[in-house]
């Protein structure tokens, strides 16, 4: 580093992070009619192991050293001049929901990949090793439990009961799609290299930040998520001549929970949502009773004395709903992991070195799940939030404004500068 200037004033180059945004954002790319540009990259499919090999490549070209494990999780390491001392990890995702943005995980990623640039450009050398990571099918779309990646990485998970999980879309084995892409590694998983701390960087994905006009928001922690598969099945038959009084139609409580979903997180209100994303109709024709209808649940709170109370009421409704139509229920818990709250002086740092850098801050939790909320149970934790236009994720339109990228790349440079000791 240039003597004229201080470790203090080092900044990333936001013009080369947003570049690797754009090129990433070019796999599997989903093009909507008001120019929106989002990204279909479900885990371990062809546009997956598209990304992977860009970014591998880009780990590459920085010369880092790249672990890829058994589960597929890619590590890539920039050594520090104490080669024995723990890392400081960045990381998040690369894969994306059907119809993702180009933000969603691949910031953290492609930030921390940017930070590890601007310290090899300056000639900044730090103490403990620097890694940048992605973790494998986080968003639990097509194989659950969300975040199975870091899961296993961690230990929560075991490597082969993560390797038998199969797809919700075509029912595939997540260890055959892992060896089809090529992305089964010699690393072993869960890691022996625990991390000194990790740090991630992620569009909020709400709308809080932009409401309130901030920067830079500061995760206390992630919300508790339980997700449930309920296949509900009833008796096809013909749409014209079966009467009313004889029909066993399992479209009709699928479509009651739905509502009753609704209902309740209305009614509980505070951090309370829950969703059903999924419904699967079988048959699916318009003059055919259904046979089965298959619906997701999820649903999320702060609190877990509260999220036991909202899973407890729906099990009980839904088991009402179907006896009622005559059909019977099965459920399958396919996520569900407890809030986490993050370490206090990770998130006095995060919130200290936004506030030194100008930006307004907000301490809040996260709605959604993140790979951060699996490292937290093994080493001290943080989370950067930015600001996502109109509160919008899991849509092609999500967007982050440059500024916010770079201000968020920028806090997260000096607080893994800060944890790897800058020598
Ligand atoms: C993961 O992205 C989730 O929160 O659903
Ligand atoms: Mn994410
Ligand atoms: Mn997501």
């Amino acid at each position: 580093m240039s003597p004229s200037h201080s470790v203090a004033e080092l900044r990333i180059d936001n013009a080369r992070l947003l570049q690797r945004i754009a090129d990433l954002g070019d796999i599997g790319a989903v093009h909507g009619p008001n120019g929106e540009h989002g990204c279909a990259r479900l885990a371990l499919t062809d546009e997956d192991r598209l990304g992977r090999d860009l970014v591998v490549s880009w780990m590459r070209d920085l010369g880092l050293i790249v672990a890829i494990d058994a589960i597929g999780n890619v590590v890539a390491t920039h050594p520090g001049a104490d080669p024995a001392a723990a890392p400081v990890m960045m990381g998040s995702h690369i894969d994306t929901v059907r119809t993702g943005g180009r933000f969603d995980g691949n910031l953290g990623v492609l930030g921390g990949l940017e930070v590890i640039e601007t310290l090899q450009r300056h000639g900044v050398r730090t103490r403990r090793p620097i890694q940048v990571a992605f973790f494998t099918d986080e968003e639990g779309a097509r194989f659950a439990p969300d975040m199975l990646g870091s899961l296993v990485y961690v230990g929560g998970m075991s490597v082969q009961e993560a390797l038998d999980a199969r797809a919700a879309d075509d029912n595939a084995r997540l260890g055959d799609e892992l060896n089809r892409i090529g992305y089964a590694g010699p690393t072993p998983c869960p890691t022996a290299d625990i991390p000194h701390a990790f740090v991630e960087l992620h569009i909020e994905q709400g709308p809080v930040l932009e409401e309130q006009g901030i920067t830079i928001g500061v995760v206390t922690g992630v919300q508790g998520i339980s997700w449930t598969e309920l296949v509900i099945t009833g008796r096809s038959a013909h749409a014209g001549t079966t009467p009313m009084r004889l029909r066993k139609d399992p479209l009709v409580p699928a479509a009651a929970i739905a509502v009753e979903a609704r209902r309740l997180a209305a009614e509980m209100g505070g951090s309370q949502v829950a969703t059903i994303g999924r419904f699967d109709v079988f048959p699916d024709l318009v003059n055919v009773i259904a046979q089965s209808v298959t619906i997701a649940l999820d649903v999320r709170n702060t609190d877990d004395t509260l999220l036991r109370n909202a899973e407890a009421h729906m099990m009980e409704f839904a088991t009402a709903a179907a006896h009622v139509e005559g059909c019977t229920l099965q459920t399958r818990t396919l996520s569900r992991f407890e809030p986490v709250a993050f370490a206090d002086s990770m998130i006095d740092s995060v919130e200290r070195i936004a506030r030194s850098q100008g930006h307004s801050t907000l301490r809040l939790p996260s709605g959604a799940g993140h790979d951060a909320q699996m490292l937290a149970r093994v080493c001290p934790t943080s989370m950067i939030f930015v600001p996502s236009v109109d509160g919008l994720s899991h849509n092609i339109a999500e967007f982050t404004e440059a500024a916010d990228i770079a201000a968020g790349a920028n806090v997260l440079l000096h607080m893994v500068l800060e944890l790897a000791e800058p020598i």
